[in-house]
């Protein structure tokens, strides 16, 4: 049967699912899929998503009254899961719908010469001064108004967030960020702009309270965690739901820069390598080098993966070295997951293959084998669908069982 590219389980479809579609971040997978496996499980009580990203699994979870803990090594990521997931009163929604009319009356106020810009390299490939300028009054009387940090200066910046997004030049049509190309030469200050943007603001943060308003059944528990070294809280699951970076060199800092910045995740470009050699799959900046210098401490036994690197070596070592480590912080991982699912519990891995010049990287198929090698059974791989037009990348979901 043919595989099909099935847009309906990917981040896009989410962007109509009330608070999931609070920001369209490329890294979130599908409601649906984590849906699905609940719904064929009613069994699983308490979930853990290692790998949680923007929260996808402990919104899903916190819908159903589920117990779920959420780890991310992204601080970006831990403060939106638990932006997503947190219960917002009807005096806080009305409140933050009031403020932001005062935010914008604030705004139009703001000298120039008062405004903080973020320390983004090449801002004016991001912004154009047109925009940028009434951003950054929003932001400026957002930090004003709401001096504390809070539930109403989180649900503000999503919404700012989401403007500042929509106004800039990324976009986000391919797999990773790219930029638009302009469009038009230097423009002058347009007013009308401006007003625009204001007004953006206001019907996002009416959206926004719209779906804060809506109750969740439980919150999840989020943590600032790497998931290949968990600390041991003495907690078991009854499963594991996730989806773990790909091993695709997609850099979710190089992703998630704009935000990062302008939420003060980041201060200078060194600090955008540093964070990204922390996470699985890292390799932007910094990350690069070190890889040309990075030997494993454990090998992987996996035969296979042995003859893949190889192959890889030939034409990149640092690629060669990339595909290495990625599986050797999955081992890592894996490892130190066990002992956290239950008796009889169920692991579900979200993960897609890759090709490095004309070399098949069958993720699916090292992660079936990883999980053997760690003592997980029953382990099953199942086509997701197609990711794009090439027709050997594919999304699997790989998943396994702790002997009771
Ligand atoms: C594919 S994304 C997960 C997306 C998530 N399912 C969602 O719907 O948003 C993979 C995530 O793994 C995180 N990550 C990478 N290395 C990690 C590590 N060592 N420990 C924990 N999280 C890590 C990344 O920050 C990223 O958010």
């Amino acid at each position: 049967m043919m595989t099909k590219q099935r847009a309906d389980l990917t981040f896009k479809d989410n962007l109509k699912r009330g608070r999931h579609s609070w920001l369209r971040l490329t890294p979130a997978y599908s409601v649906k899929i984590v849906e699905q496996i609940l719904d064929e499980n009613p069994h699983i009580q308490s979930v853990l998503d290692p790998f949680s990203g923007t929260g996808t699994t402990g919104l899903v979870a916190s819908e159903r009254g589920l117990k779920c803990d959420l780890w991310d090594i992204n601080p970006l990521l831990v403060w939106l899961a638990k932006v997503k997931c947190d219960i917002y009163t009807p005096l806080q929604i009305a409140h933050i719908q009031q403020i932001s009319q005062e935010i914008i009356i604030f705004a139009n106020k703001v000298p120039i010469n008062n405004l903080w810009f973020p320390p983004i390299s090449n801002i004016a490939r991001w912004w154009s001064n047109n925009y940028l300028i009434p951003l950054a009054k929003i932001f400026h009387a957002i930090n004003h108004l709401c001096p504390i940090i809070n539930k109403e200066r989180n649900l503000l910046y999503i919404a700012f967030c989401q403007i500042m997004i929509q106004w800039s030049n990324a976009s986000f049509n391919h797999q990773s960020m790219s930029f638009k190309k302009p469009t038009n030469q230097m423009r002058l200050f347009d007013e009308s702009e401006e007003t625009m943007i204001y007004q953006n603001f206001i019907e996002v943060v009416k959206e926004i309270t719209t779906n804060a308003n809506q109750a969740l059944a439980s919150q999840p528990t989020i943590y600032l965690q790497d998931a290949r070294h968990p600390s041991n809280n003495n907690q078991v699951y009854d499963a594991v739901i996730t989806s773990p970076p790909y091993v695709n060199r997609m850099s979710y800092i190089r992703e998630l820069r704009p935000y990062m910045y302008w939420l003060g995740y980041l201060n200078e470009a060194k600090e955008a390598g540093e964070l990204d050699w922390q996470a699985i799959g890292g390799t932007w900046g910094i990350a690069t080098s070190r890889l040309n210098d990075w030997t494993p401490d454990n090998a992987v036994a996996i035969p296979n993966l042995q003859t893949i690197i190889q192959k890889i070596d030939i034409s990149s070592p640092t690629l060669g070295h990339y595909v290495h480590k990625y599986f050797v912080d999955m081992s890592c991982h894996f490892a130190n997951i066990y002992p956290l699912v239950a008796n009889g519990g169920h692991i579900y891995y979200v993960i897609g293959n890759s090709k490095f010049y004309d070399t098949l990287v069958p993720a699916e198929k090292i992660y079936a084998e990883l999980m053997q090698s760690h003592g997980f059974i029953d382990v099953n791989i199942q086509v997701i669908r197609k990711r794009n037009s090439k027709k050997e990348l594919l999304e699997f979901l790989v998943s396994a069982r702790k002997p009771a």
